[in-house]
């Protein structure tokens, strides 16, 4: 999903991503996998998209089994999935109680050892700025074809950097096993021990 830029958003460096494929048995949860659908137009029939708007679920590209489905309450039986992924879906999850649902929930549907690939954007700082609203403008590259997108929210109440974001998963559960950094973007490898 592109967003409509305003001219009075603060846009954050453009940033690229390589998404590359990762190993991955039985199918593999996207929450909040409409928009652009990133993960899954990598993983394609081996993804269960779901978000809780339809038109953003409508917008992604086929291949995905596309699910309308809360990530704060998700309807899957414990343990149900080795992988899951969370592509700048957590930066539009506005409260920070309903964050950690997410999480737990992600822990809950995960099998021991089950992981949760997670990118986000880190404003522990806000840069000085009377805008109202911020654009992750970021280009991402799944083999050879380059896409050119933009992620936008208002700004968070408290400052959500990655330390806010690996205390909300350490509270669900999980425990993390790398990072990568794309400007003020990162990526967290979560494991379910
Ligand atoms: C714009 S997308 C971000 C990127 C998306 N993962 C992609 O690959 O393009 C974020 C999505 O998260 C969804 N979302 C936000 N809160 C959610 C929730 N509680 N449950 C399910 N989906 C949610 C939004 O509707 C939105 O479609």
């Amino acid at each position: 999903m592109m967003e409509k830029l305003d001219k009075t958003d603060y846009v954050f460096p453009q940033v690229e991503w390589e998404i590359r494929d990762f190993d991955s048995e039985g199918y593999i949860l996207d929450l909040g996998g409409g928009g652009e659908g990133v993960i899954g137009q990598l993983k394609g029939k081996d993804v269960i998209a779901i978000d809780f708007r339809k038109e953003e679920l409508l917008e992604a590209a086929e291949g995905p089994l596309k699910i309308v489905m809360d990530a704060r309450e998700l309807k899957f039986l414990d343990e149900s999935f080795h992988a899951a992924t969370a592509f700048f879906s957590l930066m539009y999850v506005r409260k920070k109680e309903d964050q950690l649902k997410v999480f737990r929930e992600a822990w809950r549907v995960l099998k021991p050892g089950g992981v949760l690939h997670f990118w986000d954007v880190d404003i522990s700082q806000k840069p000085k700025t009377d805008s109202k609203h911020f654009i992750v403008h970021l280009l991402y590259r799944i083999g050879e074809k380059i896409t050119e997108t933009g992620y936008g929210m208002p700004w968070p109440e408290e400052p959500r950097g990655i330390d806010y974001y690996q205390e909300l998963a350490k509270q669900a559960g999980f425990q993390k096993s790398d990072t990568a950094w794309e400007g003020n973007t990162f990526y967290l490898h979560l494991v379910k021990s």
